[in-house]
């Protein structure tokens, strides 16, 4: 029994940590396509590529079930995959529709007419992949009306969180921040849209002020992942323990995973 779970590097542990914390006795396969990482600054048909072989190896590994732990992927690949590609047996969830939901007071699967809703001005922080996807905006039509988002690229951070270096992260999420706060000065709300960026969460809310509710995917994931198997236990798949692949360096990349999760993670290569 395993879920698998896709990124494009570290963010996605962001995910897996919440989804372990949700469901103990559920395990894990995560995968780190950390030799192609950053995927925000790749074009749609190679994030398709790229995607498609990661969770072609979790389906090979015995997943039934994938979570695109990566908003860059569901942006840029998650419906032309569930249109063409993903074999009948088998499912590939994303990270948008859960954030969405919860921005706008809906419960799950809830596809009632759009509505206006309390946030009104969101700030919305992600890959230059995902911004120009405007998927964000369209998920957010189709359930509220009447909400402006100002959406802020942020070029460079996943790199930085990927080399480990947190000091260019902070200084780069302070001057998105900046950048964005010069488009829309009071935004209600911040959407984290890169599960790379909770890691920065405190310097995102730091520098924001502590009147913006910052929205991000794990928890939110996590709630609604549990929800699914819930209704559809045969998807977990086949597998006993939580294990770790990567594309990359394994040695390197366990090294900042341990970091940032604070506990032992030790990645094989695939
Ligand atoms: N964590 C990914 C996301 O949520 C990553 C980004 C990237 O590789 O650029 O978008």
């Amino acid at each position: 029994m395993a879920v698998g779970i896709f990124d494009s590097g570290l963010g996605g542990l962001t995910v897996l940590d919440a989804c372990m914390a949700r469901l103990p006795d559920v395990p894990f396969k995560y995968f780190a396509d950390s030799a192609h990482a950053p995927y925000g600054v790749r074009d749609s048909d190679d994030i398709y590529t790229l995607t498609t072989a990661a969770v072609g190896r979790l389906f090979d590994e015995g997943c039934d079930l994938a979570i695109l732990a990566c908003n860059t992927a569901s942006a840029a690949a998650l419906r032309r995959m569930q249109e063409g590609w993903v074999p009948r047996d088998k499912r590939v969830l994303g990270v948008f529709v859960p954030l969405i939901e919860a921005l706008t007071e809906r419960q799950w699967g809830d596809n009632s007419p759009p509505r206006e809703v309390d946030t009104k001005h969101v700030a919305l922080f992600a890959t230059p992949a995902t911004v120009a996807s405007r998927a964000f905006q369209r998920e957010l039509a189709f359930r509220a009306i009447g909400v402006d988002v100002e959406a802020q690229a942020c070029g460079g951070v996943v790199d930085a969180i990927e080399d480990g270096d947190m000091i260019l992260a902070e200084a780069l999420v302070k001057s998105h921040v900046d950048a964005l706060q010069r488009k829309m000065p009071h935004p209600d709300a911040a959407i984290l849209g890169c599960t790379h960026y909770p890691l920065m969460q405190a310097e995102f809310q730091a520098a924001l002020g502590e009147d913006v509710k910052v929205f991000s995917q794990a928890n939110l994931v996590a709630e609604s992942l549990a929800d699914y198997l819930e209704r559809r236990p045969e998807m977990l798949g086949q597998g006993q323990a939580t294990s770790y692949l990567t594309t990359g360096d394994p040695g390197r990349v366990s090294d900042r995973a341990t970091q940032f999760l604070r506990r032992k993670i030790e990645f094989q290569s695939v």
